[in-house]
């Protein structure tokens, strides 16, 4: 199907995104989703089309969602496919005008993400407050899934402080740093809503022994943020094996590179 500039901008980004979690060794088999809300820019062609699946209802109403339009990435689909053949392997929905179901428009048949309830909750809450956020990511990174096993790394801000530290790329472009979802049941409402709690205060949320999550206004803003407490994970990691734990930059360093950037 043709869709419009915007719709086709919105696609084409999405797989981008899809191959570098696939590059990064993050999406093993169909490990991690995407959603990307793209309801301002959906026009008549799209508007018009009829449902192709049943009525699939929601877990709970979402009334900021009445009538929007996402392109969800489809449950047991591989981020490598996506990348390849988008539209064979996520789909667009349109939920409906009371906020308690979907259906699958477009262009076959593929059931969305397990983590849909995360997905949808968290549109429902950036619609609902007025944020601009348009994408979610959700997606499996080695090394920060690993720091969440390790219980002190736990701790409200120790992984955040710790992660700033490694290089000051992290502390400039991930100024908010991680908050922490306890371990939760993957596709649960429970997750979703622990999740939906941490979005204000940090710019991604690990989920523990799971993942990662987070929002953007585009697709690359939150993988680049991912990325790069990745890249600080990889270096105390690297560190490590070297034989020693690193110091990393001190609080003065950190408090320095906050007060000259405007953190
Ligand atoms: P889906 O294939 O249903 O998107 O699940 C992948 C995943 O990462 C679940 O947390
Ligand atoms: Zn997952």
């Amino acid at each position: 199907m043709k869709y419009n500039e915007k719709i086709e901008m919105v696609l084409s980004q999405i797989a981008e995104v899809a191959g570098y979690l696939w590059e990064k060794g993050w999406a093993e088999r169909n490990g991690g989703n995407i959603s990307y809300n793209i309801t301002e820019y959906v026009d008549d062609n799209i508007r018009t089309l009829s449902a192709i699946s049943e009525k699939i209802e929601l877990p709970e109403a979402m009334n900021a969602l009445k009538g929007s339009y996402f392109v969800v990435t489809g449950t047991g689909k591989r981020m490598r496919y996506v990348n390849k053949n988008l539209m064979d392997n996520a789909s667009i929905i349109r939920i409906s005008s009371d906020g308690t179901y979907y259906e699958i428009i477009a262009e076959k048949n593929i059931r969305p993400t397990s983590e849909l309830p995360s997905h949808l909750l968290i549109h429902n809450y950036l619609i609902g407050n007025g944020r601009r956020e348009r994408a979610v990511i959700h997606t499996h990174p080695i090394e920060l899934v690993a720091m969440t096993h390790h219980a002190p790394f736990l701790q409200k801000d120790v992984l955040s402080k710790l992660l700033w530290s490694m290089i000051p790329e992290t502390r400039a472009f991930c100024p908010k740093g991680v908050g922490i979802v306890s371990y939760a049941l993957p596709g649960s409402v429970l997750l979703a809503k622990e999740t939906i709690k941490l979005l204000e205060a940090y710019d991604v949320v690990l989920w523990e022994k799971h993942g990662a999550l987070a929002i953007g206004e585009d697709l690359i803003e939150p993988f680049d943020m991912i990325d790069t407490l990745s890249k600080s994970a990889k270096i105390y990691e690297s560190a490590c094996s070297m034989g020693f734990v690193p110091k990393g930059m001190s609080e003065e360093q950190m408090d320095e590179l906050k007060r000259v950037f405007n953190l």
